[in-house]
């Protein structure tokens, strides 16, 4: 098979998570990072023996590149989506596909008209395995129904983490917890309970009033269609990085996520199904060790030529959801879902 031409922008937190996915990817061969900090860009470029900018219009005029992986700040994902898109690029965007609706709206118009390339979001906890093991369970029945669903995200963001240049403000960020910590969470708990029905939440900043723009806290009550229900609260005003929870209670039995571990509970008696696996990324264990799976997996759709799962639509239902939790926030009122909730 022949590799891919890849490019990454941006080369903060994220991006080496990618840089060693990608290096230990027969499928791609990095050619390019750019950032806006030439020391920094410099610097990758040289331990990765690739080549540099610092403008990323010009490392998209290169033919040799044909995938592009954006690790930039939430408000920069949809000018440099479509820019790529329109140079004949794939894209790989970080989550969450963008900072507010419109220009989520305008990421999914491009893609949808540029069908030649391709568009994939990242979220990777999709691939860990708890989260794949408890979407069989509810996609076979095997332990009847879902009855509902419980979404719990404690961590910790002091003041220190939002001295940034697009933290901790509603242009640039696009929100706080919900939008950027959680929102693995609400995407898992919508890909789990299915069509959602209504959606009504609130949001607050408890901890860091005063000193973000953005919600700490959030809580929503989802109804799904199926008449499941679920409830989630995120936080970054607890006093340490807990691990996530998610519940699914079945008729028959119920499943517990805590982290990388998945328990089942039946019968009065309590089983592990999943384990941790060890962290070979050398990276932070809260962002989970899936970001290999998912860049795997979207190299093999691009060189098979399919469709890759995870496209700018099925990226859009957790982000979605995100939106509506402000919405609902903010008129005090539940977001009916109609079920025509076309976008592009
Ligand atoms: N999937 C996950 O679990 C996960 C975890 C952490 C972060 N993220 C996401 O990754 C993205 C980046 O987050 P981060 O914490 O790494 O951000 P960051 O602020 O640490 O890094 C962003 C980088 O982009 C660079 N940059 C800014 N403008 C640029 C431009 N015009 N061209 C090129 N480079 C530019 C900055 O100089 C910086 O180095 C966000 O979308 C975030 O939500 C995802």
């Amino acid at each position: 098979m022949t590799a891919l031409g890849t490019a990454i922008i941006g080369l903060g937190s994220i991006s080496g998570v990618h840089l060693k996915a990608l290096a230990g990817l027969e499928l791609a061969q990095l050619k390019a990072v750019v950032d806006i900090n030439e020391a920094l860009a410099k610097k990758v470029a040289e331990e990765y023996g690739c080549d540099y900018y610092t403008d990323y219009k010009e490392m998209l005029k290169r033919e040799d590149i044909q995938v592009v992986h954006l690790c930039t700040a939430h408000y920069l994902h949809s000018p440099m989506t479509i820019d790529a898109l329109k140079a004949g690029k794939h894209v790989l965007t970080e989550k969450p596909m963008a900072e507010n609706l419109e220009s989520a709206h305008k990421m999914l118009q491009t893609a949808a008209e540029l069908p030649e390339v391709q568009l994939g979001v990242i979220f990777q906890n999709r691939y860990n395995a708890p989260s794949r093991r408890m979407k069989q369970a509810v996609d076979s029945g095997e332990y009847g129904k879902l009855v509902c669903l419980k979404g719990l995200v404690t961590w910790n963001r002091t003041s220190a983490y939002y001295e940034t240049e697009w933290k901790g403000k509603w242009a640039t960020e696009g929100g706080g917890v919900l939008i950027n910590q959680s929102i693995h969470t609400v995407d898992l708990l919508q890909w789990l309970g299915g069509e959602i029905a209504f959606v009504k939440g609130s949001i607050s900043t408890d901890s860091l009033e005063g000193i973000i723009e953005v919600e700490d806290s959030a809580h929503a009550y989802i109804s799904f269609k199926s008449g499941a229900t679920a409830v989630f609260y995120a936080t970054n005003a607890y006093g340490r990085n807990s691990p996530v929870e998610v519940e699914l209670v079945f008729e028959q039995a119920t499943l517990l996520q805590r982290g990388d571990t998945l328990y089942l509970e039946q019968d009065g008696k309590l089983t592990i199904l999943e384990e941790p696996v060890a962290n070979t990324m050398g990276e932070k264990s809260y962002w989970g060790m899936s970001h290999e799976l998912q860049i795997r997996d979207f190299y093999e759709h691009l060189l098979a030529g399919k469709p890759f799962w995870i496209d700018g639509p099925e990226g859009y239902n957790g982000f979605r959801l995100v939106m509506d939790i402000y919405e609902s926030s903010r008129t005090g009122q539940k977001v009916v879902y109609s079920g025509t909730e076309v976008v592009v």
